[in-house]
């Protein structure tokens, strides 16, 4: 495997060894130790490399983050006699009609994706959230996961003021350090527990490795993950897949396309995938999406769009019409697709060119594009061909250029050869993710 050792702010790259799968690297994502944010010695540069992490690479590792370690046990262990049991059992939890909201779910595709993901996953919310979560008869499972639940949503507080002290840090118009969390209290976050099914040794290729889950981006503020039960997950930099690697007691956490549109793109939600990497071995993990209110505004934020060059780059909306074109897009929401229409969020997204292509296909086939998205996308150029998808690189280049002067190395260069954690004495690192 080749593996790539950097400290954080120095570039320097030794190849040390072979993976087993592929020519893919390994990479260290930023770790931060949650104590330090309440450490008036250490808070600036705790704040300083949750910032360039976020404004980069988009992941950083946490540790010390305050979770029961015993209740993330107890959880692993129920998912586990959970998704050993057989599918006719588990089906017992599987609603059709709720697309996936609670219980259990077979599977799913990515956006974009014809082949489903290999995994199966169960879906619990907050205990007074609508629709109500749905329990398997197992004992001990229902208390395990609403203890996840809880321990993982109390720790969302102390981190959405810490990225609101990252912001706070740098511009001239603060925040309220609960910004944040006054849109999630009563949001409508999610815990997944996920089981990716071992992979037979004749499955494994390694020039086309199966995908537990095909590349994404995650449609939320953030994704809290505590350690997963095997390696897999993979961050694209620069069109190259990289393995994620962090110390094993870390938590991961990723931005996510919500908190990329409040941040005027300041904060990366970055594209990211889970490949098997051995045979024969099941993978577990569980993961918290963070998620505002319904109601919630994703406008960017003042503050941030002067972080980011004093011009606005993403298109205000809130959480429910972000929400509403993912599902479109995913295609598990079709009756969404004339509501939707009359929010003018297309036209919206359409104005700041972040407009779904597959969405506004279904709007143009249902005739339900109105004259001013047809306008605004001025089809004629050929601009929805030609983009086809979403992209950070402009607005990281231009950030990089304006504080090219500050930096002794500039973001992008970060970017580019792959910027690492400082790789303490006698800290292990092992795969996590999910
Ligand atoms: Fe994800």
């Amino acid at each position: 495997m080749k593996f790539i050792f950097c400290s954080f702010f120095c570039l320097r790259a030794l190849v040390l060894s072979a993976t087993p799968i592929s020519d893919q690297l390994d990479l260290r994502i930023p770790v931060v130790d949650m104590r330090d944010f309440y450490d008036e010695n250490k808070r600036e540069a705790f704040l300083d490399t949750l910032y360039d992490a976020m404004s980069t690479v988009g992941f950083f590792a946490v540790r010390h983050t305050g979770v029961d370690a015993n209740v993330i046990q107890r959880a692993y262990h129920q998912a586990e006699v959970f998704f050993k049991k057989d599918v006719e059992e588990k089906k017992l939890s599987f609603v059709p009609e709720l697309h996936g909201q609670r219980g259990f779910v077979p599977g799913e595709a990515a956006k974009g994706k014809a082949q489903k993901d290999r995994k199966e996953f169960y879906h619990v919310a907050r205990s007074n959230a609508y629709p109500k979560n749905i329990w398997p008869c197992q004992e001990g499972f229902e208390e395990a996961l609403t203890d996840l639940y809880n321990e993982l949503e109390q720790y969302s507080i102390p981190l959405l003021q810490a990225i609101v002290s990252t912001i706070n840090q740098r511009s001239p118009s603060p925040l309220d350090l609960d910004f944040f969390n006054h849109m999630t209290k009563n949001g409508a976050s999610l815990i997944r527990v996920i089981y990716y099914p071992a992979l037979k040794p004749e499955e494994m290729d390694i020039n086309q490795p199966l995908h537990w889950a095909a590349s994404h981006t995650d449609i939320d503020l953030l994704a809290i993950l505590p350690y997963a039960t095997a390696k897999g997950l993979q961050v694209e930099i620069n069109g190259q897949w990289l393995n994620v690697v962090v110390p094993e007691d870390a938590f991961i956490v990723n931005v996510g396309d919500m908190l990329e549109n409040m941040s005027n793109g300041l904060f990366v939600s970055a594209r990211h995938r889970v490949v098997a990497q051995e045979p024969d071995q099941d993978r577990f993990s569980m993961v918290l999406f963070v998620h505002p209110y319904d109601k919630a505004p994703l406008d960017p934020l003042d503050a941030c769009i002067e972080l980011t060059g004093g011009r606005q780059m993403y298109a205000p909306g809130t959480r429910e019409e972000f929400l509403w074109e993912r599902l479109l897009e995913l295609d598990i929401g079709p009756a969404l697709l004339e509501p939707y229409s009359k929010t003018g969020h297309a036209e919206r997204q359409a104005l700041y060119h972040r407009e779904s292509p597959q969405v506004v296909n279904l709007l143009i086939q249902h005739g339900l594009a109105s004259p001013e998205l047809l306008q605004a996308l001025d089809t004629k150029d050929g601009r929805l061909v030609s983009r086809g998808g979403k992209s950070h690189v402009s607005e990281v280049k231009a950030y990089d250029q304006e504080h090219k002067e500050n930096n002794p190395v500039s973001l992008m260069e970060h970017r580019r050869e792959l910027f690492l954690d400082s790789g303490r004495e006698g800290e292990t690192h092992n795969p996590s993710d999910y």
